[in-house]
This record gives structure tokens, sequence and C-alpha cells, in this order.
């Protein structure tokens, strides 16, 4: 059975980005930059190994990010060693180490993906641990990804061992091993469950990106 972890994988598929999750990931950048405000206090949750950490700094450094996967928070750990004003924890996005209020912004980067039935725990600690006009920031996959996710996946031999109405479940063996796409509809109503108001929902090729508040 495979040793290699949903990091491992999301590492291969970091090294060798199709064009559509590169234009995702460049809508992301232009999308945190603009909706940031300069100096806030940021979170993010489910951090990998710092992605879009950098692509916040033109704007804060300012920021903690926790993930729940040792690998990941070596790698994060590792590339921000020399600055002091970024803090990397393990922890586990159902039970966020902080205290109410805590940050302006909130950031997810694809990571909703892979919550599962944990989603709206989760999304009640986000809020939890933001300040009254703090904002959340999630990016996902839309109703449109399937195709180029499938790719990825073939691509990385990730074992899949289903796949149905766009949720893929892979081998237990790989840790967090669901990964859902969502419709505009989808998220309108799994936001408004748990109680957040939308500010935006903009769609990008196979994405959704998301600003919520309180
Ligand atoms: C698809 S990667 C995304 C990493 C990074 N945000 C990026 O966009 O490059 C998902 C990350 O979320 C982490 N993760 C998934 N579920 C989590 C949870 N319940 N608590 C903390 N981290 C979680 C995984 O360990 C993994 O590092």
């Amino acid at each position: 059975m495979s040793m290699k972890t949903n990091m491992d994988y999301w590492e291969f598929v970091l090294k060798n980005l199709p064009d559509s999750y590169h234009k995702w990931f460049e809508e992301e950048k232009k999308y945190l930059q603009k909706t940031i405000t300069p100096d806030a206090k940021v979170l993010e949750v489910g951090c990998g190994d710092g992605r879009s950490i950098f692509d916040i700094f033109p704007v804060t450094k300012n920021v903690t990010g926790i993930d729940h996967d040792d690998k990941a928070i070596a790698d994060a750990k590792n590339n921000f060693s020399s600055y002091p004003s970024i803090k990397i924890l393990k922890a586990d996005a159902t039970k966020l180490p902080f205290e109410n209020g805590e940050f302006d912004f909130v950031v997810c980067m694809t990571t909703f993906a892979n919550f599962a039935d944990k989603r709206f725990i989760i999304l009640d600690e986000m809020k939890r641990v933001l300040q009254n006009s703090g904002k959340i920031i999630i990016s996902v996959f839309s109703e449109d990804a399937l195709e180029e996710r499938m790719k990825v996946y073939k691509a990385s031999g990730i074992t899949i061992k289903s796949v149905e109405n766009g949720k893929v479940v892979f081998d237990e063996s790989v840790g967090d091993n669901i990964s859902e796409q969502f419709s505009k509809e989808q998220l309108e109503d799994i936001f408004s469950r748990a109680n957040l108001q939308i500010d935006d929902i903009t769609k990008v090729n196979i994405a959704y990106l998301c600003t919520l508040s309180k």
C-alpha cells in the first residue's frame, strides 16, 4: 500500500501545474491581494507548504498558517524560517487553537474541498476566530472542475476508490481522502446554513473564490 499522503500528491500537483490550475492560482493571488487590507492579521486554514502565504506577502506579513499534516508543517516552517512574523502551527481546523475574534481575515485556499462532513464544524471555527467585521476567503473547485481534476489525479498516480457527482474518494492511506467540488447554489446553501453572509462568489474557470462575513 502506498505510503504517500495527500500532501505528497499536492506537492506533485504544485510541481506539475496544468494551465487550468495555473490560471486559477493567478486569479487567487489577485483576489487575495485586492480583498485583504494592508497589514491585516490573517489566518490560513490548511496552509500546506505556504503557497498562498507568499501570495499575501505584498499586502501583509502578519500571517499564521495551520495544517494538521507533519510534512506540510515542516515545509512551511522551512519556507518562512527567515520571516519571524509568519507563524506556522500544527493544528486541526475543527479545533483552532486561537481566541475568539483574533483575526481580521481567515483564508482557506483549495482546502475546503477536503473537509467532507467536517465542513460545518470548520466554518464555525473560522467564524469564531474572526473579528466581527472580518472576512473569510475560500477558494474551492467549481462544478466544472472534474475533467481537469481527473487529469491531475491520473498523472499523480493517486489511487481513486470512487467518483460520484464530483466527489472523488481516494484510498484511505493518503489521509484526507475526499475531494469535492461545488456549484454556486451548493456553496450558497452551505454558507447560509453556516450563518455566514455572502459578500461575493466569483467564478474563475475551475473554481469559485468566495468572500464571507459574520
Ligand atoms: C490541497 S492542500 C492546500 C494547501 C494550500 N492551502 C495551497 O493552496 O497550496 C490541503 C491542505 O489542507 C490540509 N488539511 C486538510 N484538512 C485539514 C484539517 N481538518 N485541519 C488542518 N489542515 C487540514 C492538508 O493537510 C493539506 O496540507
